[in-house]
């Protein structure tokens, strides 16, 4: 039995040193660690003692095989207690690290919209959406015929000079009116037409009132029996619509190629309802766009016989309506993007 007693001894010793070994550990993973390391079958502690197997006496090996699964069961037991330890401070560190102060204030994330004039744009399209029209897209680059020769400005016409032209090439230019549309969606649809066409327009300009980049909306209506009555009765419920019940219209003769008889449309002033303030410049009206009858060669020039048909055609000035509606003296803010002015139009 000298055997047995030499293997309780060491044994104890072994217990002895993983105690205080286990004294050494702070963390779970240093309990996992250390349990490897001792339970390893080759060079383990306690995991390399069945290897002894072979050398002990037959009529030992049973009490041997006891002992042996004795102090694994109780080194397995102080792993276990040690890990259970560790896994739950370590649970309680991360649950403070990560607690959440609900009672601090929020980051405030500041919410983007839209801007004035597509503000104003979309305004527009919903209330002719509401009268039937649909929206035609024109191409910002357009050749010198949609734009200027179809519209009845030929080559030496001096309404050429009122829109300074930004030419590409003697055949291709940006547009200078959203106009040109006009052309195309004639060309290419049959009458009854009903189209509005919104978009960026170009012209060599540049005060505070004009921009060499601003925006249109073209409207176009052919039909049989179209009349300047038509336009004025559409024009009523578009400025009722886009600035207060109250506003009326007025239109004044003026003179476009493409329109025959052409008119400037004012609206009462809707600020001070007709008395005179600043922004009507005390006339008590403002102009807001220009439109007319489309001039039978043009209708003629698109293949639509004006002996049947007649139109009428609008262009509205998206920034006016938008600087006269929001009070922006100068077209300049709606292009330089500085929040401190688009941030506090919101319609
Ligand atoms: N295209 C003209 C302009 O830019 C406006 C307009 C459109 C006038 C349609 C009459 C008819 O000034």
């Amino acid at each position: 039995m000298a055997e047995l007693g030499e293997l309780k001894e060491k044994l104890s010793e072994i217990r002895s040193k993983i105690e205080s070994d286990l004294q050494g550990i702070s963390s779970s993973k240093g309990v996992y660690e250390y349990k490897k390391s001792v339970m390893d079958a080759k060079e383990g502690k306690i995991g390399s003692l069945m290897k002894e197997m072979g050398k002990i006496p037959k009529e030992l090996k049973a009490d041997y095989g006891k002992m042996v699964n004795e102090i694994k069961n109780w080194a397995q037991g102080r792993f276990d207690e040690m890990d259970e330890k560790f896994k739950a401070q370590e649970r309680k560190a991360r649950y403070e690290k990560e607690t959440i102060d609900v009672t601090l204030p929020e980051k405030k994330h500041k919410q983007g919209k839209l801007h004035p004039n597509t503000q104003v744009k979309n305004q527009i399209v919903d209330i002719f959406g509401s009268m039937g029209f649909s929206i035609y897209e024109g191409n910002e680059i357009e050749t010198d015929y949609y734009n200027f020769t179809a519209l009845n400005i030929p080559q030496d016409h001096p309404a050429r000079d009122m829109q300074d032209t930004f030419y590409l090439s003697p055949e291709f230019l940006l547009r200078t009116q959203t106009s040109a549309g006009q052309i195309h969606v004639m060309e290419n649809q049959k009458p009854p037409i009903k189209i509005i066409s919104p978009g960026k327009v170009f012209r060599s300009d540049d005060d505070a009132t004009h921009s060499p980049m601003f925006t249109q909306m073209e409207g176009l209506v052919v039909d049989k029996g179209i009349t300047l009555c038509d336009l004025q009765g559409m024009l009523d419920e578009f400025v009722k619509k886009i600035f207060d019940e109250e506003t009326r219209t007025r239109l004044r003769p003026s003179y476009f190629p493409f329109t025959e008889p052409s008119v400037e449309v004012d609206v009462s002033c809707f600020q001070c309802h007709g008395k005179g303030c600043k922004l009507c410049k005390g006339t008590g009206w403002i102009e807001v766009l220009g439109a007319g009858v489309v001039n039978k060669k043009v209708l003629e020039g698109c293949g639509i016989d004006s002996n049947v048909y007649s139109g009428l055609a609008f262009g509205i000035g998206i920034d006016r309506i938008a600087m006269l509606k929001y009070g922006i003296n100068n077209i300049k803010l709606l292009f330089e993007s500085d929040l401190r002015v688009l941030d506090q139009i919101d319609d």
